[in-house]
């Protein structure tokens, strides 16, 4: 009989994570288009300066909003309902958006927006660590990851295409292609088997592990999925002593995604670029674009690295490359002042930054979230931590701007130093390996009391 660890990889597993990582390249996509077209929806409805920020913090609040109750929804309604949900939602709310005759339309549009990034954040990668074979599970969860990336490039490379025309309608309204792909490609997707076993539908769930693994030896794994559903899934598991390691590390990584300044980089890129010395709009914006480029390069080496060399080496790497790239360029902008060297010191700390981030906290994070909790409260406690690390994202982007005015650009690229070696520290003494291990041992450790760092090995 076959173990569930030697279940191989197929084109069907691949391309189904594929289809729902369309759902990240809207993610991607719909977070980073924002920061070009602002420039001229300003001009167009006349936006003061607070109405600006209102205007970009909406989408924030909206994946808060959304990813906060995706868990009760993908538990409730299932995986695959949940991102057809999505796909609609990203159709419609973005063709409001690129249609809007207000501040106050478009406001609530990119809300919707907002809302469909909230629950595509935290119900594609769920369902794709799902339905993946655990040794391959690292690489095809992190396809989500590198779609990200792919839409954030995506957007600059729109955002820039339309600039000269000055249309932010179609900068805004290109969303609806990829959102065409995923509602279509979304409806020929298999139901996750884990979530119709906790259904009771065993006859079901053994079907599609059939197809999903392409051979009729799955019952070890379908025990292994059984076994692990003791009771009905629900938000009081969560308050059980034995989760908490699983929510701690959760929320641990959450918040080290965004206070170690990712979103700073993604989002302000060209306004980095222009204080450290690249002049006009268009140095910043290429700049900005290598910085993209790095972003889905590193994410692509990380991709098989990540079952091969496992989740710890990669996190402890990465997050050291942004300490350090980070603390150059605070020392940089603190001595180097306005001398010629530091626009290029920013721009390679900025690339060797992303770099770090990209094969570590980026895909990582994503990935521990969706196979550390156990299976009856997988969807409650993983939609809540994908909002917490929402809720840091809105904090640190708001914030930027002031901690700039109030401790200087060495100062504020420092603080997030101060956070990236505080990271480093929680990797080391709490991080599991979960490198192929299945996320039922990962479960019966949890349930065993082994210690944080331990819950990756065999199980108890
Ligand atoms: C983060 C986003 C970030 C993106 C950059 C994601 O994992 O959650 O906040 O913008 O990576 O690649």
């Amino acid at each position: 009989m076959q173990n569930q660890n030697d279940a191989r990889l197929n084109f069907f597993v691949v391309l189904a994570a594929m289809i729902a990582g369309v759902a990240g390249i809207l993610f991607g996509f719909d977070t980073g288009v924002i920061s070009g077209a602002i420039l001229f929806i300003k001009g167009q409805f006349v936006l003061s300066d607070t109405q600006e920020e209102i205007l970009m913090a909406m989408v924030l609040l909206g994946a808060l909003v959304g990813s906060g109750v995706s868990g009760r929804f993908a538990d409730v309604f299932g995986r695959k309902v949940s991102l057809i949900f999505t796909a609609l939602l990203f159709l419609i709310a973005t063709l409001v958006s690129a249609f809007s005759i207000s501040m106050i339309m478009l406001g609530a549009a990119r809300f919707f927006v907002g809302f469909a990034i909230g629950v595509a954040s935290f119900v594609a990668p769920l369902y794709i660590s799902e339905i993946s074979p655990p040794k391959f599970r690292g690489a095809l969860v992190s396809l989500n990851q590198l779609a990200i990336t792919v839409g954030i490039l995506l957007s600059y490379g729109v955002d820039s295409y339309f600039a000269n025309a000055g249309n932010w309608r179609w900068m805004l309204g290109f969303g609806v292609f990829p959102a065409l792909v995923l509602f279509i490609g979304v409806l020929l997707l298999p139901r996750s088997p884990r979530w119709i076993v906790l259904q009771g539908r065993i006859n079901t769930a053994r079907e599609i592990l059939r197809s999903l693994r392409q051979t009729d030896d799955v019952e070890v794994e379908l025990e292994d999925i059984q076994a692990s559903i003791t009771e009905k899934s629900s938000w009081r598991g969560l308050f059980k002593k034995w989760v908490w390691p699983a929510i701690f590390i959760a929320l641990g990584l959450a918040f080290f995604q965004q206070v170690t300044g990712v979103n700073t980089v993604i989002y302000y890129a060209p306004t980095i670029f222009e204080m450290s010395g690249f002049h006009g709009s268009q140095a910043a914006i290429m700049a900005t674009v290598g910085v993209g480029v790095a972003n889905v390069v590193f994410t692509i080496i990380a991709l098989p690295l990540l079952d091969l060399w496992g989740r710890r080496p990669l996190l402890l790497t990465g997050v050291l490359l942004m300490t350090v790239s980070l603390a150059f360029l605070s020392l940089n902008f603190y001595f180097a002042g306005a001398s010629v060297l530091l626009k290029w010191a920013a721009l390679i700390s900025m690339i060797t930054y992303i770099a770090g981030f990209a094969i570590s906290l980026g895909p990582i994070m994503w990935l521990i979230i969706a196979e550390i909790f156990p299976l009856e409260v997988r969807g409650y406690g993983s939609g809540l931590m994908v909002s917490i690390s929402w809720f840091f994202n809105g904090v640190v982007t708001v914030t930027f701007l002031t901690f700039i005015d109030l401790f200087g650009k060495a100062g504020t690229f420092l603080i997030y130093d101060v956070m990236c070696v505080l990271a480093i520290l929680f990797v080391i003494f709490f991080i599991p390996e979960t490198k192929g291990v299945s996320l039922e041992a990962i479960e019966s450790n949890l349930r065993a009391g082994v210690k944080m760092r331990d819950l990756g090995l065999p199980r108890k």
